[in-house]
């Protein structure tokens, strides 16, 4: 069966650097024929700035959130994918925000039992792929900690692309370099 890949777009700029990356990945990724789905996080409409911290679905027997938008099935989706990948430019030595309020309602995809110290979550297995971009060439290091820690803690297989030096939103495009390595990268994801 074709592999499920979920791209979750973090860029505000829907024609930017990061558009772009992930386009070129996907023309790496198709080589193999997975089903690709792309997200574009920052122009979902949400009921909530990011997660609540309501603990709701801790209670739920299902991995779900309650908060009923469209970011509601983009998790489901994540539950669903055998690829998560997650692309976004460097904001301030760190990811964007519009992909943090996807990010964080992932809560609603583990089930913690702190009196037994457990965590079950519907993550585990998956692979998670990192694709970010920055102006220059400091911070991307940073960026990437709290990916990998969460792959790390939630018992993903974890993959990045990372690429300093991609110029002002857009300008990445007309880099023959840059683009054959991200080609390469997307064909290297699916095994
Ligand atoms: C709010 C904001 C913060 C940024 N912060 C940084 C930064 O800390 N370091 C850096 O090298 N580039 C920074 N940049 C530049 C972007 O990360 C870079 O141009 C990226 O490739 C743009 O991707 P996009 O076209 O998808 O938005 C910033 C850009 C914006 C708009």
């Amino acid at each position: 069966m074709a592999k499920k890949i979920l791209i979750l777009l973090g860029s505000p700029k829907e024609n930017g650097n990061t558009a772009i990356l992930v386009d070129w990945f996907c023309k790496g990724l198709r080589t193999k024929n997975p089903a690709i789905e792309i997200i574009h996080t920052a122009f979902l409409k949400y009921k909530s700035n990011g997660c609540l911290a309501c603990r709701a679905c801790q209670k739920l027997k299902e991995y779900e959130c309650v908060v009923d938008d469209e970011a509601k099935p983009v998790l489901r989706k994540m539950a669903e994918a055998d690829i998560i990948v997650m692309a976004t430019p460097l904001y301030f030595f760190g990811a964007s925000a519009q992909l943090k309020l996807i990010f964080d309602r992932m809560f609603s995809l583990y089930k913690w039992n702190n009196e037994a110290k457990t965590m079950q979550t519907v993550l585990k297995g998956k692979t998670l792929v990192l694709i970010a971009s920055a102006f220059e060439d400091v911070g991307l290091d940073a960026l990437e900690k709290p990916f990998v820690l969460t792959a790390e803690y939630t018992g993903m297989k974890f993959e990045s692309l990372l690429v300093p030096n991609a110029g002002i939103s857009g300008a990445v495009k007309d880099n023959k370099e840059i683009k054959n390595k991200v080609i390469a990268f997307g064909g290297r994801i699916v095994k």
